[in-house]
C-alpha cells in the first residue's frame, strides 16, 4: 500500500538518509542487474534464541531495487516448538507461503476476534494490514516459510519487545495498570526481554 512509484525503478541510496516515501535514487549511470536481484534469503536463519525464530528481512534497506516499489519479503525459519511471536506491521497487508513443516497461523482482529489455522507445505496465508499476528511450528520438524509484503519497509511491532524492551522502558506503572498484575510480574516479563 506504498504509494506508486513515479519512474521505473529507483535503486535506493541506502546510505543517504531515508526521505519522505524512499531513498533517493542511485544515479542510473551507475545500475546494474546486481541491483535487481538478491540472495540474502537463501541462507537458513539461525533460530537459536527465545523464540525458536528467526526472521531473515528482504526490505528495502536490506534489498535496496525494492526502494519506491511497494513490495518486500520476509524469509522464516522456525524450530520444532518455536514461535515467531505477535507482531505487527504498521505500513503493510502480508501473505506468506509455508515451504517446509507444520505451522500455526493466527491473526487478532480489531474487534478481538482471533483466525488461525494449521498450515503444510505449499499452504498460504494472509494477515491484514496492521493487525497482530503469529506463527508456531506445531511439527516436529523445522519450519520454513516466506512472507510478502505491500510495502517496501512494513515495519515490525513485536508485541512483547515493545512493551516490554524499549529504550527508556515503559514505566513499570502502567504496565501493571495495563496487565492487572503486581510489580514482580512485570519484572520478571522485563528480564527475559533485557538486552
Ligand atoms: C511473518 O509474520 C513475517 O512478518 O515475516
Ligand atoms: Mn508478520
Amino acid at each position: 500500500s506504498d504509494p506508486d512509484p513515479l519512474q521505473d525503478f529507483c535503486i535506493g541510496d541506502t546510505k543517504s538518509e531515508l526521505s519522505v516515501n524512499g531513498f533517493p535514487c542511485k544515479p542510473a549511470a551507475n545500475v546494474t542487474s546486481d541491483d535487481f536481484f538478491y540472495d540474502g534469503l537463501s541462507k537458513e536463519g539461525n533460530t537459536s534464541n527465545p523464540f525458536g525464530s528467526i526472521v531473515t528481512q528482504a526490505n528495502v534497506w536490506a534489498f535496496p531495487g525494492l526502494n519506491t516499489l511497494g513490495i518486500s519479503m520476509n524469509r522464516v525459519d522456525i524450530a520444532p516448538g518455536g514461535l515467531n511471536p505477535p507482531h505487527s506491521h504498521p505500513r503493510a497487508a502480508e501473505t506468506g507461503v509455508v515451504i517446509n513443516g507444520k505451522l500455526l497461523v493466527g491473526f487478532i482482529t480489531t474487534g478481538n476476534v482471533f483466525y488461525s489455522k494449521i498450515l503444510n507445505p505449499g499452504q498460504m496465508f494472509l494477515i491484514p494490514k496492521g493487525l497482530v499476528h503469529f506463527q508456531k511450528n506445531v511439527g516436529e520438524e523445522k519450519a520454513l516459510l516466506f512472507t510478502a509484503f505491500n510495502s517496501h519497509f512494513p515495519g515490525s511491532v513485536v508485541l512483547p519487545m515493545n512493551l516490554f524492551a524499549s529504550k527508556p522502558s515503559v514505566p513499570d506503572d502502567v504496565l501493571t495498570k495495563t496487565f492487572q498484575v503486581e510489580k514482580t510480574v512485570i519484572d520478571e516479563i522485563k528480564s527475559k526481554f533485557a538486552a
